[in-house]
């Protein structure tokens, strides 16, 4: 994996800017536009968390991984302004980050230094499950042209390297060798609990504005059939279920939350309360697998459910 980061990098100038854009409505420029900008602002968020990740492993080789994939997502957030930029032919209007971003971003960060870096983890590899296989892919057909193709294959290549090692760090924090190294830690004292606490509800707090305006609203328009989005949350439900990951209190914690929004009772009485916990939408706490589905990835390893999972880019 270190000898593919260091190998596969690559800069801006290698792509061809030079290309005038195909004609695009008023609405297909403002929303190109308008995500492009978004991007930017979520690759520096995942650059943020992969600092954080780096910050917490001894593994020598692991912070040489995790420097490079810092490299890459200042690299996408780039492109992604670029890309902005090179839409943006008619100036219809100022594009900033979406406002509901600003709120959640910081919170994220925070969240993320009080937290273990095993929940730092699911965040990691939940974000960028949905925005690889759902968000990037759909609007690279949205945009359908040849720049935006050329970047995307770049920026996919280097996805491919971060969700291998989120799938392998999946693994790592579910296996005993990492619990006996939890159970050696010091156990965190109160005050440290109980900020870990509050950082966490506001980021849960921010979490279901920031992925509705940043996520689920522009799927609506690049996927109207909503398949890549329910695929990726399907993956993720499956890699959540698989039995040494499930235990993990967090994932736990998660399910049991979800389990709660779809018992019809629970659900009736405080469902916009337990959306609001869960962060996402409605039509992805569905279960969206099946016992077969689970048996399979059972039987499988992380190694080949991730191979499986950045299959699902190139279909379509
Ligand atoms: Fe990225
Ligand atoms: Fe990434």
């Amino acid at each position: 994996m270190l000898e593919k980061c260091r190998r596969d990098q690559w800069s801006l100038e290698g792509l061809n800017w030079s290309q005038t854009p195909r004609s695009l409505s008023r609405f297909e420029e403002e929303s190109i536009v308008q995500y492009f900008t978004n991007m930017a602002g979520i690759e520096r968020l995942a650059g943020a968390l992969f600092e954080e990740e780096g910050r917490r492993t001894h593994d020598p080789r692991l912070q040489e991984i995790f420097a490079s994939f810092v490299r890459d997502e200042a690299r996408h957030a780039e492109v992604a302004e670029r890309l902005a930029h090179h839409y943006d032919r008619h100036h219809y209007r100022r594009y900033e980050l979406d406002p509901n971003f600003r709120r959640f971003s910081p919170a994220f960060v925070e969240a993320i230094r009080h937290l273990t870096p095993e929940v730092a983890n699911v965040y990691i590899t939940t974000g960028e499950l949905i925005l690889d296989v759902a968000l990037l892919r759909s609007l690279q057909s949205y945009v359908d042209d040849p720049l935006c193709d050329q970047a995307m294959h770049l920026i996919n290549r280097d996805e491919s390297r971060h969700i291998a090692v989120d799938f392998h760090m999946v693994e790592h924090y579910a296996s005993p060798a990492y619990q006996a190294e939890l159970a050696r830690l010091p156990k965190p004292g109160l005050r440290e609990r109980a900020n870990g606490w509050w950082a966490l509800s506001r980021l849960l707090f921010h979490a279901r504005p920031f992925l509705r305006a940043v996520f689920f609203e522009p799927m609506d328009l690049v996927d109207p059939s909503g398949q890549r989005l329910l695929e990726a949350f399907r993956r993720i439900q499956i890699i959540a279920n698989r039995s040494n990951v499930k235990e993990r209190p967090f994932v736990r914690f998660m399910l049991l939350l979800q389990d709660a929004f779809r018992n019809p009772l629970l659900g009736f009485f405080f469902g916009r309360l337990l959306l609001r916990l869960i962060g996402t939408d409605a039509r992805v706490i569905q279960k969206l697998y099946d016992e077969a589905d689970l048996a399979r990835a059972e039987a499988m390893s992380m190694d080949e459910l991730c191979e499986e999972a950045l299959a699902l880019k190139n279909v379509g």
